[in-house]
C-alpha cells in the first residue's frame, strides 16, 4: 500500500472546532509519551507532520490529519492525534484524566471507526486498563498497539504481546500489533488490521 498524500487539517481545543466528519476516522489514544504522534508520522511516512517531543504532554489539542492511499479499500482516512493521559495527575475517572473535550470526541464522533490504543510494551498502567474498559463500554472498536518495540529483544516480542493481553485483560478478538516508530516494524501489519477493522 502506498501513501499518496498526507496532510495536517486542524488543531482543535473545543468540540465546535472539529472538522465535518466525512472520512472513516482512526483515533490514537494512550498515555503521554507513549508514542502516539510518532506512530502517526510513521504510518504516514512523514517525519514530523505530527509534533513529537521527549517531554510528556506535547499534544494538548485534538489534531486532525488526512491520508490518501493506493488501497482501494482505504482510499482516504482521517487520523486523530489526541492528548495523552496520565501526565498531569493520576486520577480515577476518564473525564478527569482527559477532560470533557476528549470524552465528547470519543462519545459523539460519528465517523470514528476505530480507537487505536497505545501501550508501551511491558507496561500496562491502571489508567490504560480503565481506558480500555471505558472505550469498550461505549461500544467503540478497539485495537491495541504495543509501542517502542525496538526496545525489546526479538525473543521478548511474542511474549510481550501475550503478557500485555493478560495484563490488560484483553479478549482474543482485540487485535494487538507490535510497532516501532523508529524502524517502522509493524507498519504493514497495522495498516492491515486497520483495513480489516474499518471494512467491517
Ligand atoms: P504526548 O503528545 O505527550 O501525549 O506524547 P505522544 O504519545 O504523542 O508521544 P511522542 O510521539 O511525542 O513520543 C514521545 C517520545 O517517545 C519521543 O521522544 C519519541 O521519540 C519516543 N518514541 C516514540 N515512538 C518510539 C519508538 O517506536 N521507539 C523508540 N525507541 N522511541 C519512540
Ligand atoms: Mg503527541
Amino acid at each position: 500500500m502506498k501513501i499518496l498524500g498526507a496532510e495536517f487539517i486542524k488543531s482543535c481545543g473545543a468540540p465546535e472546532q472539529f472538522p465535518a466528519d466525512q472520512l472513516p476516522e482512526l483515533a490514537f489514544v494512550g498515555r503521554s509519551n507513549v508514542g502516539k504522534s510518532s506512530l502517526i508520522n510513521s504510518l504516514l511516512h512523514r517525519r514530523s507532520l505530527a509534533k513529537v517531543s521527549k517531554t510528556p504532554g506535547k499534544t494538548r489539542a485534538v489534531n486532525f490529519f488526512t491520508v490518501r492511499t493506493s488501497d482501494p479499500d482505504l482510499p482516504a482516512v482521517s487520523l486523530v492525534d489526541l492528548p495523552g493521559y496520565g501526565y498531569a495527575k493520576v486520577s480515577k475517572s476518564v473525564r478527569a484524566q482527559w477532560g470533557p473535550l476528549i470524552e465528547r470526541y470519543l462519545l459523539d464522533r460519528r465517523s470514528l471507526g476505530l480507537v487505536v490504543l497505545l501501550i508501551e510494551a511491558r507496561v500496562c498502567t491502571e489508567q490504560d486498563k480503565l481506558t480500555i474498559r471505558w472505550v469498550q463500554s461505549i461500544g467503540r472498536p478497539l485495537l491495541v498497539v504495543l509501542t517502542k518495540a525496538d526496545k525489546l529483544r526479538r525473543s521478548e516480542r511474542e511474549r510481550s504481546a501475550r503478557e500485555a493481553r493478560a495484563a490488560c485483560g484483553l479478549a482474543e478478538e482485540v487485535p494487538i500489533v507490535l510497532y516501532s516508530a523508529e524502524t517502522h516494524d509493524g507498519r504493514d501489519a497495522l495498516w492491515g488490521e486497520i483495513r480489516r477493522q474499518l471494512k467491517t
